[in-house]
């Protein structure tokens, strides 16, 4: 990335925190380029690395374990400005010459932050102020040269400071949204302290990963799978954006899409940025290969195998193409263990070895999204001129519909699936959108985040104008959640569940009834199969 190169960024070194992520959100969201290091990187390789300022997370651990994490000595000898979050201040402090010990009671949750004289860090924020807390440990002595700049009724040293030395800690969490200034303190250290311009903006990087595509890729051409998912249109916009037509999209359309799906993409990708694209017709194919399969690993398996099957096949009708495009982000590369320090070499496992390369073919992969958290990938699609309804299109399980047709996939099914399916995300669409114009923000508490139709395998009787019905039910699935790892169903108000389910028996075939599934996750999963 430029941004490395140019030193215009922040590396955070991560002790495991429960919020290490959120440290680098927060600094990009202030326009600097963040990165995350593991804890353990020596300081020669951040010194080869050249950032700007370094952050120490928070982390599970206490200093006192004999296998505590620490940090390379050397790191705050580089002259380079560091500043610690709860372990991080614990760190440095017994590293430094200070000392840490157990408070009377761990103190989590809201605290009254009381400001102690002058501070570097703090300036911008007010004597008293609401800070995140989550530790037991606390430092109880600062080292030499350091000054105590706050405490709260439980914690002497809730932050302490050594201008000097340009080294700055809090034992509370500035990241976390609940601490009332957190920003302000992030943007102290950042333009104050650190002297960076807040430079990191979408255009600036669209700019800076076209010219690193175009460095990459040269004259080669590139191939892409475009599922019409956000990450795979945006790295479509991308790559377009920076080779043109050396990219060549495929797009394999199994026919478990959701409705309207195939003809978005065929709409954004070939009529709007004019992408050579091609549309694979596989439904039939699919229809065939899932005939009679009711077991949903199986399912799964058969689609997620003919996938790449069907793709490579018309890979291989294209000359010279040397290049294959992915949409790995970086909550991708951070869980997969794998990390990218600028001082090691490339220790990213990437995802090669999903992709399962038929025997004599081999692309190289270029992973443009793969420094990005997902809303910036959504920033950056916007920037990049793609619609918001494909920028911020909910999940979609790759083997489509199917996983949501329980039992045999047929026809029949697939169509009464596909328009249940529209009704309930057009009226949930709606809904989101009236909380959004209320709240201004996108994902509300009380919006949903995840909205379905499922086909559970039975029928049931009903009663349509004085004439029984033996038809299928529809589920409503609805759900709230954030990162997809726990979810709760959406306590969406009745008139809204209402309107869902009289459009549903009115206006599908086949369908007499409404179900909607009120069960978290755990013990359920979000989807039925
Ligand atoms: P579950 O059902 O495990 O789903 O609670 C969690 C999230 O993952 C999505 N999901 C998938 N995504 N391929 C995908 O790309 C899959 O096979 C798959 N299965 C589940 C699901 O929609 C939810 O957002």
């Amino acid at each position: 990335m430029a941004a490395e190169n140019s030193g215009q960024f922040v590396a955070v070194l991560d002790f495991g925190a429960q919020y290490g992520q959120l440290i680098a959100r927060r600094v990009r969201d202030l326009h600097v380029y963040s990165t995350i290091v593991p804890c353990d990187i020596t300081a020669d390789e951040l010194a080869a690395m050249g950032p700007a300022a370094v952050i120490l997370s928070g982390g599970p651990a206490s200093v006192y374990c004999e296998d505590a994490p620490r940090v390379d000595p050397g790191v705050f000898e580089l002259g380079i400005p560091v500043l610690g979050f709860c372990y991080g201040q614990q760190i440095m402090a017994a590293q430094l010459g200070g000392e840490v010990g157990h408070t009377q009671k761990g103190e989590y949750g809201p605290a009254t932050l009381v400001r102690d004289g002058t501070s570097m860090l703090l300036a911008d924020t007010p004597s008293e102020q609401t800070v995140w807390m989550s530790h037991r440990d606390a430092v109880t002595r600062v080292p030499e040269g350091f000054r105590v700049t706050a405490h709260t009724e439980t914690c002497p040293v809730a932050a302490m400071e050594c201008p000097r030395r340009r080294l700055f800690a809090t034992q509370f969490h500035p990241e976390v949204r609940h601490t009332t200034y957190g920003n302000q303190m992030l943007a102290a250290f950042l333009f104050h302290i650190c002297g960076l311009e807040p430079t990191w903006t979408m255009d600036s990087l669209v700019d800076e990963l076209v010219a690193d595509i175009r460095a990459q890729i040269g004259t080669s051409s590139v191939i892409l799978a475009l599922s019409g998912g956000v990450d795979s249109s945006v790295v479509a916009a991308l790559v377009h954006r920076a080779v043109g037509d050396q990219l060549t999209c495929v797009f394999v359309n199994h026919g478990m899409l959701r409705a309207g799906e195939p003809e978005l993409v065929e709409k954004v990708f070939r009529k709007q940025f004019d992408v050579p694209l091609v549309h694979v017709h596989a439904e039939e194919r699919y229809a065939m290969l899932l005939a009679g399969v009711t077991d949903p690993e199986e399912k799964r398996r058969r689609i997620g195998t003919e996938f790449w099957k069907v793709f490579f096949e018309e890979a291989e009708k294209l000359d010279g193409v040397e290049y294959l495009a992915q949409g790995t982000i970086y909550p991708d590369v951070i869980e997969s263990g794998a990390r990218k320090t600028g001082g090691k070499a490339s220790t990213i496992k990437s995802h090669h070895n999903l992709i399962p390369f038929p025997p004599g073919v081999h692309f190289d992969l270029i992973e443009p999204l793969d420094h990005l958290f997902k809303d910036e990938v959504r920033a950056l699609g916007l920037a990049l001129g793609l619609p918001e309804t494909m920028v911020y299109r909910q999940p979609f399980p790759g083997p489509g519909l199917a996983i949501r047709i329980i039992g045999e996939v047929t026809p029949e099914k697939l169509a009464i699936l596909k328009a249940a399916d529209a009704i309930v995300r057009e009226e949930l669409d709606a809904y989101n959108a009236r909380l959004f114009e209320q709240t201004g923000e996108r994902n509300s508490e009380h919006s949903c985040w995840q909205y379905f139709a499922v086909l559970p395998d039975i029928r049931s009787v009903g009663v349509m104008g004085d004439e029984r019905t033996y038809a299928r039910p529809v589920i409503v699935r609805a759900v709230e959640s954030s990162d997809a790892m726990t979810a709760d169903w959406a306590k969406l108000p009745y008139e809204v569940l209402s309107g869902i389910s009289s459009r549903i028996v009115a206006e599908v075939p086949g369908v007499n009834r409404v179900a909607y599934d009120i069960t978290p996750k755990p013990p359920a999963t979000i989807e039925w199969e």
